[in-house]
């Protein structure tokens, strides 16, 4: 059976760049998200400067069946899936008062419930084989609840918790789990897709290198939750020397996706 890491987003932006950094070490790849043309076009661009393998798997992570449908491609090409990177994910900016009641259902579904259960079904597989690793998107958000990205902050917390008790659960199997703890990242599709005005945001803006860079770290230390910069690291650290209600409203102001308020 051939050896594959399959990345979930990986149509743009951070799932993007490590889907390229993977092809170029050499590994196979499964590639899913909605957009199968962007994944075609990456799928053709890898093999051909990489010589690797790459599947594309074109599915909606806001559909209940799609885990096991991405199972089920993986089984039927027989392919065995070494690493999982559980990258897809978006967020929504504005006050969640105002949130539509869709996004509300369809963050947790891309979020929360399809990433564990993508987990759920392709960790047994690892643990069988006594190898294998689950790289798990989450967000520097995930720390603090965010004013103006509250809801998408708990979802990040979600993957967060989520990651550490199975750090645990997993000791002496073989297989790793972590996650992977951006702040703000320079891809256009997320702050478009979320409608944040990227220009109220006012810490610095990250290249996508520095999250493969950690996903890189990652794999190799015993890390649980890895932040990509040494201001991620900071900002983290900080927030236990201060009082809670300081520590939420300076990720809201840092954040600049709440609401204007009205006089
Ligand atoms: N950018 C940041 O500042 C930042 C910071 C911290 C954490 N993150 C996290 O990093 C991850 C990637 O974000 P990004 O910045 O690279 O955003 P992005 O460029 O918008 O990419 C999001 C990816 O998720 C996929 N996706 C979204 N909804 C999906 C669905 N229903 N089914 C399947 N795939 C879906 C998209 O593919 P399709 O649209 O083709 O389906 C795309 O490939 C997310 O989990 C995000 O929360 C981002």
């Amino acid at each position: 059976m051939k050896r594959y890491t399959l990345i979930t987003g990986a149509s743009t932006g951070i799932g993007r760049h490590l889907a390229v950094d993977f092809a170029a070490s050499g590994d196979n790849l499964v590639l899913v998200a909605r957009s199968g043309g962007k994944l075609e076009e990456l799928a053709v661009e890898l093999r051909s400067r990489h010589g690797v393998e790459v599947l594309v798997c074109q599915q909606d992570l806001g559909r209940p069946d799609a885990p096991s449908k991405v199972l089920d491609f993986c089984a039927g090409a027989g392919l065995e899936i070494d690493r999982l990177v559980n990258c897809a994910g978006f967020s929504v900016a504005g006050d969640f008062a105002n949130m539509p009641e869709g996004e509300l259902y369809q963050m947790a579904m891309v979020n929360m419930v399809s990433l564990a259960a993508m987990t759920r079904l392709f960790l047994p597989g690892m643990v069988s084989r006594r190898r294998g690793a689950v790289v798990n998107i989450a967000s520097l958000a995930a720390f603090q609840g965010v004013p103006g990205m509250a809801y998408y902050s708990g979802t990040k917390a979600f993957v967060v918790r989520l990651t550490e008790g199975l750090t645990s659960e997993l000791r002496g199997t073989g297989v790793r789990i972590f996650a992977v703890c951006p702040g703000f990242i320079d891809t256009d599709g997320f702050y478009d897709r979320a409608g944040h005005d990227r220009s109220r945001i006012v810490t610095p803006i990250s290249s996508p290198s520095v999250v493969v860079r950690a996903v890189r770290r990652g794999l190799d230390s015993g890390e649980i939750a890895v932040m990509p910069t040494l201001f991620d690291r900071l900002m983290v650290f900080t927030q236990r020397l201060m009082p809670r209600r300081l520590v939420v409203m300076l990720a809201g102001f840092f954040a600049g996706a709440e609401e204007k308020k009205r006089s």
